[in-house]
């Protein structure tokens, strides 16, 4: 049985000047839980919104379910898309707009009502379903939509950044659900800034940054990236080129700058017993150090060599 679901091959969009999406390339199979990981202005929207038909005239090419995806229409009945701004009836209850929205998909009414019913209960709402939508917080409301996108049964969902401004409970339902949905042998697509979603819940990773697709792989194979070495942040008074500088000309082998920024560096370490002499040569350039954490290897240590920048925003 052929596993693979999505092929996506050399994905270039520009807009003007600016390369959105540079030879992007992916493969997904049934089940997968892929998270793609970018700061922002990364491409990731650009990406879900090329697969979901909304963004035009780009290059390369999407194959899904072994057929190209823009010459058959019928093959977006087997997407399932959760757009970031959430579009339904706010007069309506729950379950009016799942049956509203499921209606597009020309299933039969009795077949849509279970799924409707199945589908609130799977994002916890069943026992809100003759509420109107107005009444929703903004965790349900999304949970809802999360619904709506799952309605005619797809067998790939695509969720641009489902946690977004909602409070941490909320969050962490979410992505009980998505991780439900790929248990069910749905494959998932879903765009980040948290490190921490990828870790709970993807199966694999993808770590983009200006349009580029710069590493993928499980978390393990990924914090291979900087296997072996001891993740040190310093904290203090420094600019970021003053810092790097004595870094670079102390000749520091074995100590390595993932990123530095005015007040902060993270740096990579062969071994901690060089921590001393770099404070030595900090101290003797009248930088005051005012915390130092050692780490192991994470995800954010990994992110941070590929692209020279913190998610952080
Ligand atoms: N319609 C547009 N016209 C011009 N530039 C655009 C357009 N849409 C996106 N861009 C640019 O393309 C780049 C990628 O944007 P995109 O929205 O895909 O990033 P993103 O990873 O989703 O970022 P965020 O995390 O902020 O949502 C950005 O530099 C953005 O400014
Ligand atoms: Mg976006």
């Amino acid at each position: 049985m052929e596993k693979k679901i999505l092929e996506i091959k050399n994905l270039t969009k520009t807009y003007g000047e600016l390369t959105a999406l540079n030879s992007f390339s992916l493969s997904l199979e049934k089940g997968e839980i892929l998270g793609l990981l970018g700061p922002n202005g990364a491409g990731k929207t650009t990406m879900i919104s090329i697969l979901s038909g909304i963004v035009k005239d780009f290059s390369g090419t999407v194959t899904f379910k072994n057929e190209n995806l823009f010459s058959n229409r019928e093959l977006k009945n087997y997407m399932g898309i959760v757009p970031q701004d959430m579009a339904f009836y706010e007069d309506l209850n729950a379950m009016e707009n799942l049956m509203f929205w499921g209606g597009l998909y020309n299933l039969p009414n009795s077949t849509l009502k279970k799924r409707a019913a199945q589908l609130l209960e799977l994002v916890e709402l069943g026992t809100r379903a003759k509420e109107p939508i107005k009444n929703f917080s903004g965790g349900m409301k999304r949970r809802l939509n999360i619904a709506i996108g799952l309605i005619h049964n797809p067998e790939l969902l695509l969720l641009d950044e489902p946690t977004v401004g909602i409070d941490v409970q909320a969050k962490v339902n979410i992505l009980d659900i998505i991780k439900n949905v790929g248990e069910q042998g749905t494959a998932v697509i879903f765009t980040t800034h948290q490190l921490a979603e990828v870790e709970q819940i993807c199966s694999r990773i993808v770590i983009m940054d200006k349009g580029t697709l710069l590493a993928q792989g499980t978390m393990d194979e990924l914090i291979r990236i900087v296997g072996g070495k001891e993740m040190v942040d310093v904290e203090g008074e420094f600019s970021a080129n003053h810092f790097s500088e004595i870094i670079k000309n102390q000749n520091h082998q074995g100590i390595e700058i993932l990123s530095v920024s005015d007040n902060l560096a993270n740096l990579a370490f062969d071994n901690t017993d060089l921590i001393p002499s770099m404070m030595e040569q900090l101290f003797k350039n009248q930088i005051v150090v005012s915390d130092l954490k050692i780490k192991s290897p994470n995800l954010e240590a990994v992110f941070l060599k590929l692209t020279g920048r913190s998610l952080r925003d």
